[in-house]
C-alpha cells in the first residue's frame, strides 16, 4: 500500500529558524520522512506577502533549505522544494481564492494580527490570500496529513473548507488533510513574554532562540528567560509560564517526561535547571548549525538539490492541476 502523503511549508522571513519552529514542526516533519511520503517546502510565494528585500528573500530561502537539510531531512526520502519553482501553487491559489469568501478569509486571526501592525490599508491584498495560498500547497499534494504548530490550526480548517467546496462543486478532486499537532510543543512560548507564542516577529530578539544562534548568546538568553517568583521548578502553566515553557523544552529535547523532570530539579532553584535546559538546546542547536554552514558553503550542490526537490513535486502538482482544470471548465491546450 503506498504511505500515506504529508506536506508543510515554512517561511523564509528569518536569517535562522527559532526553537519554535524546529520543536512545532521541523522536527516532526523528519520523523514523518521514515513513515510517509514527505513534500516540504520553502514557502518564497508567502514570505513576499510582506515587504521583502530581494537579496534578503534569495538569502533566506538557501538558509531555510540548508537548515531543513541539517536538521535531518534526506533529500531522497523527502520532497524539499522551493515554493516558487512550482508553478501550480499560484495557479491553484487563484482558483480557491474565487472559491472563498470575503468573510471568510476576513476572519482569519493571523491576518489581522499580521495586518494590525501595518494599518489594515497597508497589508497587502497577498497577506489577505495568504491562508488561501497555503491550501493551495496542501491540496496541490493530496496531503494526508500536515505537520505545523497550534498557531496554523484555523488556516487548515480553512483548507478542508476548501477542498470540501471544490469537491462538492466540481466532483470529487482533493485529498482532506488532517492537522499533524503534537500538543505538547504546540506552543513553544517567548523567553520574555511566556504567555505569547515565540516569534519571529516578536519584539524583543531576547526572547527567541535561534537554531543559528552562537552558544554564547544562547545560554545567556535562557540564563535570563523570565521566570517567576519562588524557587520551585514545577509545570504550572497559569501561575508558572516561564518554568512551565521551560519544562516543556527540556522535555521535548531529552525526551523526558515532565514529572520526572520536575521530582529530578526538587529543591534545587531556577539557576541549576535553566543552565541544563542551555546544554539541551546547545547539544540540539550545534550540529544543526555547523551543518547548516557546510550546506551553505556549496550553493551549486544545495540549488541542485532543491531542483530535483521542484521536479519531483512538479510531476505530483502537475497531475492534479490537469483534472482541476478541467473540472473547473477550463479548455484542453492543444
Ligand atoms: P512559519 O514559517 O511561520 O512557521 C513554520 C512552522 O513553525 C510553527 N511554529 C511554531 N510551533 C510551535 N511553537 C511556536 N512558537 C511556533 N512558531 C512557529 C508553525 O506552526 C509552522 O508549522 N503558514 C505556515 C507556512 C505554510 C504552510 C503551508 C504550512 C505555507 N504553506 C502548507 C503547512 C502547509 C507558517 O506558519 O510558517
Amino acid at each position: 500500500m503506498a504511505r500515506p502523503r504529508v506536506l508543510s511549508g515554512i517561511q523564509p522571513t528569518a536569517d535562522s529558524f527559532h526553537l519554535g519552529n524546529y520543536l512545532g514542526a521541523v522536527r516532526q516533519w523528519v520523523t514523518l520522512q521514515e513513515t510517509h511520503d514527505a513534500f516540504y517546502c520553502v514557502v518564497d510565494l508567502h514570505a513576499i506577502t510582506v515587504p521583502t528585500e530581494p537579496a534578503a528573500l534569495r538569502r533566506r530561502s538557501r538558509v531555510a533549505a540548508a537548515q531543513l537539510f541539517a536538521a535531518g531531512l534526506d533529500a531522497e526520502r523527502s520532497t524539499v522544494f522551493v515554493q516558487s519553482h512550482v508553478r501550480e501553487h499560484t495557479e491553484l491559489a487563484w482558483i480557491l481564492i474565487c472559491l472563498t469568501g470575503m468573510g471568510e478569509a476576513g476572519r482569519m486571526t493571523q491576518f489581522k494580527d499580521k495586518s494590525a501592525k501595518f494599518g489594515e490599508s497597508a497589508a497587502s491584498v497577498g497577506l489577505f490570500t495568504y491562508p488561501i495560498l497555503q491550501a493551495a500547497d496542501i491540496l496541490l499534494y493530496q496531503a494526508n496529513a500536515v505537520p505545523v504548530g497550534a498557531d496554523q490550526k484555523q488556516h487548515l480548517e480553512l483548507t478542508r473548507d476548501l477542498g470540501q467546496r471544490f469537491n462538492h462543486r466540481f466532483g470529487d478532486t482533493f485529498t482532506l488533510p488532517e492537522p499533524y499537532i503534537l500538543k505538547e510543543v504546540e506552543k513553544i512560548t517567548d523567553l520574555q513574554d511566556p504567555t505569547a507564542k515565540m516569534s519571529k516577529s516578536s519584539s524583543s530578539p531576547a526572547g527567541i532562540l535561534d537554531v543559528l544562534e552562537q552558544p554564547g548568546p544562547l545560554r545567556k538568553k535562557i540564563m535570563r528567560a523570565v521566570t517567576d517568583t519562588g524557587t520551585e521548578v514545577l509545570f504550572d502553566e497559569e501561575n508558572k509560564p516561564g518554568i512551565s515553557n521551560l519544562l516543556r523544552i527540556q522535555s521535548a529535547l531529552t525526551a523526558t517526561p515532565i514529572p520526572e523532570l520536575v521530582a529530578r530539579y526538587e529543591g534545587q532553584g531556577y539557576g541549576t535547571f535553566k543552565k541544563d535546559v542551555a546544554e539541551a538546546v546547545l547539544e540540539t542547536f550545534a550540529p544543526i548549525r555547523e551543518r547548516t554552514e557546510k550546506l551553505l558553503s556549496d550553493e551549486k550542490e544545495l540549488d541542485r538539490l532543491l531542483a530535483v526537490g521542484a521536479e519531483r513535486a512538479a510531476t505530483v502538482a502537475r497531475q492534479t492541476m490537469a483534472a482541476v482544470r478541467d473540472r473547473v471548465g477550463f479548455l484542453p491546450t492543444l
